[in-house]
Order: structure tokens, then sequence, then C-alpha cells
């Protein structure tokens, strides 16, 4: 008998806002935003280095949930955010709890505010809980706003690696909330920025130039200059994603994972004490010197974006680098085939033939990482950063 194939296409939608002060009584967001059978339940989560930073924001939210026509509130959880609350499965476990406690359903919406991680941790419950349940990502800091907050992945660490435990799941709806933006401390705030320069590389020669244009402003984090990066920053993973051909990254090629092998190995290396922002900028770093090195990128392009790291007070190098395996080998090497393993199939690692202009390679020469490695080392010592 002969076969009948159908390939069938299912579109979503991916709702970005950029706004301030939503809680804000008279501010028409979410009513706007969210769809109500007239029984839908909120529940809310905040990261607690957000609800520590605006100490008034559980009382609005409160009241701000009970003027919503048609939606019934269900109260408002903190807990700890930051790298720890992917680390193990508690965070997890209590977001499932609270979940089911107040009879949360596929008509009704989690909320949560938060850090890239915190972000991760329940939009993971959000995602698996009745097999998914609407969510909205309210992302609180620099890095989230630009980059993580507006993806389509969650997850928790386990086994030791990053993201193993996680699911694709677009949300409901992503709003940056400049307000949050404005309250994370300075130096996390201007790292975060580090994404930016990431997609600005791989993607928009033009949003480069405007960063190097404005990198005293950025550094300073003069208000609109920040915002006007955190904003084309967001819309341009957010297009990659779109309209990339592959928002579920079943191939191998991760444009947007530029610098990030050896960032997630030496967060890995440091016990996480690296953050990903700082992470990000050495693995940026490296990758440029590699890409120039190896006679793809020209030497001026890479002193310019290793320039403009400096000015955002990026590091360029870390002692995680030096780490050795006992088998004397440098660690950060075995992040290659755990970003393999990750990606899943070939081992695929963008390096810059030009500003805004990656190409895919699928082996890196580990003695010229070597020296890649000692060349920013030397290049830190006689340039130290100045905070
Ligand atoms: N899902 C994805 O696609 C994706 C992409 C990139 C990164 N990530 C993940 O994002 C995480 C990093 O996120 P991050 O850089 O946002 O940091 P983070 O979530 O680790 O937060 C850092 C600290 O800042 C606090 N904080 C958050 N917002 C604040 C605010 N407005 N004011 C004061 N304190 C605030 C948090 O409580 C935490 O202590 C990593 O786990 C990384 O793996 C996920
Ligand atoms: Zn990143």
């Amino acid at each position: 008998m002969q076969g009948k194939d159908f390939d069938i296409r299912i579109s979503h939608t991916h709702r970005i806002r950029f706004t301030r002060d939503t809680f804000a009584i008279d501010s028409r967001l979410l009513i706007d935003l969210l769809e109500t059978n007239g029984h839908a339940k909120l529940l809310v989560f905040i990261d607690s280095g957000v609800a520590d930073e605006f100490p008034d924001l559980k009382t609005r939210i409160g009241a701000y949930l009970d003027r919503m026509p048609g939606f019934h509130s269900k109260g408002v959880i903190i807990q700890t955010g930051g790298e720890s609350c992917k680390r193990n499965a508690n965070t997890l476990q209590a977001a499932w709890d609270a979940i089911e406690e107040a009879g949360i359903d596929r008509h009704s919406y989690i909320l949560c505010i938060g850090g890239g991680a915190y972000l991760d941790a329940i939009g993971f419950a959000a995602a698996t809980a009745h097999r998914g349940i609407r969510f909205v990502r309210f992302p609180t800091t620099c890095l989230s706003q630009d980059d993580s907050g507006v993806g389509v992945k969650n997850g928790i660490n386990a086994y030791g690696k990053k993201n193993f435990l996680g699911t694709f799941a677009v949300p409901y709806a992503v709003v940056n909330d400049f307000t949050f933006l404005h309250g994370q401390p300075e130096t996390e705030r201007r790292a975060g920025l580090v994404e930016a320069v990431k997609v600005a590389l791989v993607k928009d020669a033009a949003f480069f130039h405007w960063i190097e244009d404005n990198a005293e402003g950025l550094s300073k984090l003069r208000t609109h200059t920040l915002e006007e990066a955190v904003e084309r920053s967001a819309l341009l993973h957010a297009s990659h994603i779109a309209y990339g051909g592959d928002a579920f990254e079943t191939g191998n090629s991760r444009p947007l994972d530029f610098g990030h092998w050896a960032a997630h190995k030496m967060e890995q290396l440091t016990d996480f004490a690296l953050s990903h922002a700082d992470a990000v900028g050495v693995g940026v770093a490296l990758d440029t010197v590699y890409s120039w090195k190896t006679g793809r990128l020209d030497e001026a392009s890479a002193m310019r974006i290793l320039k403009v790291l400096k000015i955002l007070k990026l590091e360029i190098w870390h002692p995680a680098l030096e780490h050795k395996t006992a088998h004397g080998k440098r660690a950060v090497f075995l992040g290659l085939e755990e970003f393999r393993e990750h990606l899943g199939g070939e081992l695929t690692v963008l390096l810059l033939k030009e500003i805004g202009k990656g190409e895919d390679v699928h082996t890196m020469d580990t003695n010229l990482l070597e020296e890649c490695i000692n060349w920013l080392e030397s290049s830190h010592a006689s340039t130290p950063i100045v905070n």
C-alpha cells in the first residue's frame, strides 16, 4: 500500500513587551496581555534578590492583581534566586507543590519575576506541571532582559552539568520591565551587556558599531543608552529564535552560543563563583583571539572587540582557564566535548570572520587555544581593569 505523508507546521506566538512599572495601579499592560475565561488564576513567583531590592513589590503586586477583572490571585511566593536555585531540585519541587496547592490549571498563569537562573527553574516547573502552564516571564537582570529571558528554554543543572534537565517551551509572554533592570547592582548590570556584544558580533555589525560609539555611556549605565542596548539585543536574540530556522535547537549550529563552550566550563570549574556574564566575557575574548590567530578575523577587528569588553569592565582572562585535570590537561578544553554532548551531534563552534558575521567550525586546535589563553593572560596582566 502507498503511504501518506503529512508535514504539518505548528506555529507559536512569542509576545515580548518593553515597559516600566508594570504593577503601577494605573498600568493596563497585564490586563491587555492576559486572556481570561473568567476563572483564570494567577500565581506569582519572585526571586528573593528582586524582593529584597523592591521591598514593597509583593504588596503592590497583590493590590494590582486583586483589581484585575476576571482573574483570581493565588498569592505571591518568594524564593532564593541565583545559580543556587538551579543546582538542586528544591526550588523546582517547591514550585510544583505551590502550583498543585493553588489549583493552577492550563487556563491560569504563572508570573515569574527574577534573574535568568530563577526564570529557568520556575520556567521548568511551569512547563512540566499539567504539561505546560501559561508562563509570563519578567526578567530582572540585564543578562536576562537582553538575552535569556526572551529565549524559549528553561532548566536546572544536574549531574554536575548546566541545564541538564529542562525543556523548550515558548513562554506565554515576556515582559521586560526596565524598573527591575535598574535595581540590579551596577557591576552585574554592566557585565550583562556582554550578551548584547555577543549577539552584535554574530548578527549585526551596525549594532556593534553603535555599542562602540556608546561604550562609555553603556559603561556608566546611562538609562536610555542601556535600555536601547537591552532592547536591541533582546530583539536580535528573539528574531534569531523566530526566524533563524531552528527555534528548538535541533541542528548543530548555535550562533547565539558564541564564546559559550569555554564560559560554561569555567562556570562549572569555579563551582559557579564565576557568573555566567563574566564567564561569557572571557569566552568571547578567547574565541575572538582564536578567530584572529586562525586568520579568519583581522587583527584590527579583534582589538576593537577586546577594547569594547575592556570599556565594559569585562575581564578577558580568568584563573579558571589554568585549572588542570588529573592528567595535567587544561580542564577548560573538556568544555569542547561537553558542549558537543549538550548540543548533540557534531562539535560546532562559531568563530568570527568579521564583525557581524560568523562561521561554524567543527574542530578546535588545542595547541593554538593554549597560545590564545597565554596571549589573553599577558594582555590582561599588562592592562588591568580599574573599577
Ligand atoms: N534559558 C536560557 O536560554 C538561558 C540563556 C542564557 C543564560 N541562562 C541562564 O541564566 C542564568 C544567569 O542569569 P542572570 O545573569 O540573570 O543572573 P542570576 O539569575 O543568577 O541572578 C544573579 C543574582 O541577582 C539577583 N537579582 C536578580 N534580579 C535582580 C534585581 N533586579 N535587583 C537585584 N538583584 C537581582 C538574583 O537574586 C541573584 O542573586 C544562568 O543560570 C544561565 O545559565 C539561561
Ligand atoms: Zn549566555
